[in-house]
């Protein structure tokens, strides 16, 4: 029997920018496998290279050399990039940059379809938008003619993930921005991930700084640094007995919060999963 393919495959994948007489090695020639319904951190320090490789997977940068392969073919094998976009999508914690200010939440919901090869009826598009807005608690009557800047930061994150309630993607690739989150808004992500994991049987790669995270979210974990995977292996593997200093640096940078979770699981309210999506605004 043929085995199933990865869902990602890299094999010596470099990520080089030119400018001018300089030139930067993002993401230096890295091999890994993401199997398929994995959730994949990588963690390392701001300017390692995990938001270039999340790029690549994304198909939004190309590799300067090395395969990258999705599904057992080339990433770039089908020439309309949206064919890839379909299966793969990303979010933000900044819930706000991924949202047009200038257009109702609902139309913004509504144009996701765009992206789908055969569109509903008008009228099934409505429902599904309806579906996706319960799936994350919020009632479609709530935010019925709002604009993005009439919502709370947690009622926008809930828009991302009834987004992708709605293009219910293969793989998510979820990337923290490097300004500090605080540890509230920290939970609800990791609601979030575990509720879309469950529910949406998705593969899931999460970009961190924070090695703590990643040890309570992850089935695996890669440890960048200065573009390279200097380390990788299941949560407790990397973080019981690291094998790299730079892995050593990040648990001794870990808020402490995440360092009780690593010793003793996280708290009951971050991993309650019935229903669906918590109120957690
Ligand atoms: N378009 C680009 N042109 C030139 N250099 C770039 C470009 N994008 C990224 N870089 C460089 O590549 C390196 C890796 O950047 P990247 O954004 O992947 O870091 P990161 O690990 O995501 O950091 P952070 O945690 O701060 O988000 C950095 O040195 C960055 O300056
Ligand atoms: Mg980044």
């Amino acid at each position: 029997m043929q085995a199933e393919p990865y869902k990602f495959e890299a094999r010596n994948v470099s990520r080089v920018f030119r400018q001018g007489k300089k030139q930067v090695v993002a993401v230096n020639d890295v091999s890994f496998t993401i199997k398929d319904r994995e959730i994949v951190s990588l963690v390392g320090q701001s300017g390692c290279g995990k938001t270039v490789l999340a790029k690549m997977l994304l198909r939004l940068e190309t590799p300067t050399s090395g395969e990258l392969l999705f599904n057992g073919r080339p990433i770039d094998a089908e020439r309309d990039p949206r064919e890839h976009w379909r299966q793969v999508q990303a979010v933000f914690q900044d819930p706000f940059s991924a949202f047009n200010q200038f257009f109702t939440i609902r139309s913004q919901l509504k144009s996701a379809f765009h992206l789908f090869k055969q569109k509903p009826s008008p009228r099934e598009i409505e429902e599904r938008v309806d579906q996706a807005l319960l799936a994350v608690n919020i009632q479609p009557k709530d935010i019925e003619g709002k604009y993005p800047f009439e919502l709370s930061g947690g009622q926008m994150q809930r828009m991302l993930l009834a987004r992708i309630f709605i293009l219910r993607p293969q793989v998510l690739i979820a990337d923290e921005p490097t300004s500090m989150v605080d540890a509230c808004s920290r939970a609800n992500i990791l609601d979030y991930l575990m509720k879309l994991k469950e529910e949406l049987k998705m593969t899931i790669v999460f970009v961190t700084h924070d090695i703590g995270l990643a040890y309570y979210v992850s089935d695996k974990i890669f440890i960048m640094h200065q573009g390279k995977i200097v380390e990788q292996g299941p949560p407790d593997q990397v973080t019981q007995t690291p094998q790299s200093e730079h892995t050593r640096q990040l648990l001794d940078d870990i808020p402490d919060i995440h360092r009780d979770w690593i010793q003793r699981g996280p708290p009951k309210s971050a991993i309650e999963t019935s229903g669906t999506i918590a109120e957690t605004a």
